[in-house]
């Protein structure tokens, strides 16, 4: 069974109330619920975690080399700043798909640069939730082509 890590990074706890003109008014739990479920349909197993410190994403990255086979993440207002998420990353070395909700290249300029970008296998942005469900697409395809085809694992 292809097991997926969904991680969340701050603020993304308050969806469905935060800012919905941008952000939309799906709730992170049920952005979860689908991921697990599509997971499901796909004979994968989805875990889904949040947290709003960068020390707890970092932990959160580093739990899943033990148990993941690839890595789902909205790393939100960290994607902009974070060397330690990027490291964190790098470091584990499994494949990792990187999704925003948001367009971030059509926003305000500060986030157009990702510093988690290079370490993933590719982004996807702008497609509000279904940027999550996109992303867990892109993460089984990747799993499943590299048992197939032997890819590298990050593929970078
Ligand atoms: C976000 C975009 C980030 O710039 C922002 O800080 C977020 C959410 C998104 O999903 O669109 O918190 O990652």
């Amino acid at each position: 069974m292809i097991r997926i890590q969904v991680l969340h990074g701050p603020n993304l706890n308050l969806l469905g109330t935060r800012d919905p003109a941008v952000y939309g008014t799906t709730t992170l739990a049920e952005i979860d619920a689908e991921l697990v479920a599509r997971g499901a349909a796909r004979g994968a197993e989805v875990r889904c975690a949040q947290a709003n410190s960068e020390g707890a994403l970092v932990d959160l990255i580093q739990a899943a080399r033990d148990w993941a086979d690839a890595i789902v993440i909205n790393p939100a207002g960290y994607t902009h700043t974070s060397v330690a998420i990027r490291d964190a990353l790098d470091a584990v070395a499994l494949p990792a798909i990187e999704v925003h909700l948001s367009n971030i290249h059509a926003r305000e300029a500060f986030r157009h640069t990702s510093l988690v970008a290079p370490v993933c296998v590719g982004q996807i942005c702008g497609f509000g939730p279904q940027s999550y469900y996109l992303g867990l697409d892109a993460a089984l395809a990747r799993v499943e082509a590299t048992a197939r085809d032997g890819l590298p694992k990050k593929g970078r």
